[in-house]
């Protein structure tokens, strides 16, 4: 059972028709960046909760979730609705291992994300780690449309504080873009197409990957990567391929 402190909602930014962040003010206990943590409201007497990534790191407050409004979902039907002096239970504890600290030392750290998927990484990239660990950092970032592609202007500072270390490789899938690649992100590593734009190859011995966001890319993206020789990282059992699933 999560242990709830009320938080207060500070903040809240619309990027798109579904697309939110929430910002908000609560106790919570020191956590990593790419954790998650729980956050409820109280509907029809019950409290139902969800997990949701800190988008904010660690030394940062307050608090920031970015989340799409699920079509019938019973929490973000309501967190749609919240707005600045709101409440919101927020778990004392965070939780997670899609942790730098849970990855191996590798040449080139890729981070890739579908949808919400980007707001973990967003945390762990504004951290020291990556940088000071990584030789190259990927960030790899696949939506539908183009206004689904939410917090460019911190990717963009993210560039221009990190130039040669930091590459952004936006996908979208469905709309044409000149300056996204089209398709999705399993696909390219197949045909090769995602590793021929960065200029770095994907393999056992350099990269370390990172999966966040839609079930079904993380286990096409896994997939992908087994047919290269990466395999899954267990503490107990190294290897390339680190994930999290939002449903
Ligand atoms: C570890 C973890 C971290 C998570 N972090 C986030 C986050 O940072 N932001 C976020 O928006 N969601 C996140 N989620 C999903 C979140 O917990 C909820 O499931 C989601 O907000 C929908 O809540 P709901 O009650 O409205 O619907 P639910 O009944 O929980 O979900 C209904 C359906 O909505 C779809 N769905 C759920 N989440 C998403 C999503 N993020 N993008 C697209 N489709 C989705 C799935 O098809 C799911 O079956 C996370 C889930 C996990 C397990
Ligand atoms: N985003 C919106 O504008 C919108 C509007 C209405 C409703 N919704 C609802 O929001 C939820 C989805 O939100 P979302 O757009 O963030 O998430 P999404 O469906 O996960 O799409 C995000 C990206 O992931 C890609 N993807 C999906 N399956 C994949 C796979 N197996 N391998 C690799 N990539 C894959 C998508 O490509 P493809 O495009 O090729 O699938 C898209 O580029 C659904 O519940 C949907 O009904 C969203």
């Amino acid at each position: 059972m999560a242990a709830w402190n009320v938080g207060k909602v500070v903040e809240r930014t619309q990027w798109s028709k579904m697309l939110y962040s929430l910002y908000v003010e609560s106790d919570i206990e020191p956590f990593e960046a790419g954790q998650f943590v729980k956050m409820a409201l109280e509907i029809n007497g019950e409290v139902i909760g969800r997990p949701y990534s800190l988008v904010n790191p660690p030394d940062h407050r307050p608090l920031e979730i970015y989340y799409i409004e699920v079509p019938n979902g019973p929490l973000t039907f309501r967190l749609a609705k919240l707005s600045s002096g709101d409440e919101i239970l927020v778990a004392s504890r965070a939780h997670g291992f899609m942790i730098l600290d849970e990855v191996p030392q590798a040449k080139c750290l890729w981070l890739m994300a579908t949808g919400t998927g980007v707001g973990p990484f967003l945390s762990i990239l504004a951290t020291d780690k990556p940088w000071q660990r990584f030789e190259r950092v990927v960030l790899v970032y696949a939506v539908r449309t183009l206004s689904d592609l939410s917090y460019q202007e911190r990717i963009s500072q993210i560039s221009v504080k990190h130039p040669g270390q930091f590459t952004f490789i936006p996908f979208i899938s469905r709309e044409p873009s000149d300056f996204a690649l089209p398709g999705r992100i399993p696909q390219a590593i197949i045909d090769g197409r995602l590793e021929a734009h960065v200029g770095i190859n994907i393999s056992t011995e350099n990269s370390q990957i990172m999966l966040c966001g839609n079930p079904h890319m993380v286990k096409d993206t896994t997939n992908a990567l087994i047919e290269r020789g990466l395999k899954k990282h267990r503490r107990f059992d190294p290897g390339q391929i680190t994930m999290e699933n939002y449903w």
